[in-house]
C-alpha cells in the first residue's frame, strides 16, 4: 500500500468544502491514516514548496497556503498517488476535467483547493513535514473489497 499528502487549501476552507473533497476522497476507497487542522506558517510552507523556490509564482504560493486555515491529510491505498492526482484533475482547474475535484469545484490555477504529493518518494518527505509524530496503522473491515488481495 502506498501512502500520499493532501492538502486542502485556504480556499477549500473559506469556502466550505471541506467535507465535499474529503467525501470524493474517501469514497474513492483511499484510508485516512492522519487528518490535521492547522495554520501553515511561512518555514513549514517554505520547505513543502522548495521545489518550486526559483519559479515566478513561488511568493504568491507561500503567501497564499499561509492565507489561512489548511487541512493535512495522510492517505493509504494502492497506487494513492496517481488516484490522489488523478481525483484533483489538472493543476489549472479551468482546465480541470469534470468529475474532478478541480474541475467541479474551481475555476483558478492559484486557488485550486487541493495539493497531492506527486511522486512516491516526494510524498514520503511530505508525510515527514506535515506528520512529523506519525501516522496511523489501522485495518477496515471492508479494506478487502476495495483492493483485490
Ligand atoms: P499541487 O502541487 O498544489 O498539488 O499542484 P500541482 O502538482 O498540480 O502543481 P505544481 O506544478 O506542483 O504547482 C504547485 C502550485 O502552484 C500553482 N501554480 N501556479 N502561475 C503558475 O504558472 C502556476 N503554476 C502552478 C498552482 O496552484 C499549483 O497547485
Ligand atoms: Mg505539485
Amino acid at each position: 500500500m502506498d501512502r500520499t499528502l493532501v492538502l486542502l487549501k485556504p480556499d477549500a476552507i473559506q469556502r466550505g468544502l471541506v467535507g465535499n473533497i474529503i467525501g470524493r476522497l474517501e469514497a474513492r476507497g483511499l484510508k485516512i491514516v492522519g487528518l490535521r487542522f492547522l495554520q501553515v506558517d511561512r518555514p513549514l510552507a517554505e520547505r513543502h514548496y522548495a521545489v518550486h523556490q526559483a519559479r515566478p509564482f513561488y511568493a504568491g504560493l507561500v503567501d497564499f497556503i499561509t492565507s489561512g486555515p489548511i487541512v493535512a491529510l495522510a492517505l493509504e491505498g494502492r497506487n494513492a498517488v496517481d488516484a490522489v492526482r488523478a481525483t484533483m484533475g489538472a493543476t489549472d482547474a479551468a482546465k480541470a476535467a469534470p468529475g474532478t475535484i478541480r474541475g467541479d469545484l474551481g475555476i483558478d490555477l492559484g486557488h485550486n483547493l487541493i495539493h497531492g504529493s506527486d511522486s512516491a518518494e516526494t510524498a514520503v518527505n511530505e508525510l515527514k513535514l506535515f506528520f512529523p509524530e506519525g501516522l496511523v496503522d489501522y485495518a477496515r473491515a471492508l479494506d478487502g473489497w476495495i483492493t483485490e488481495a
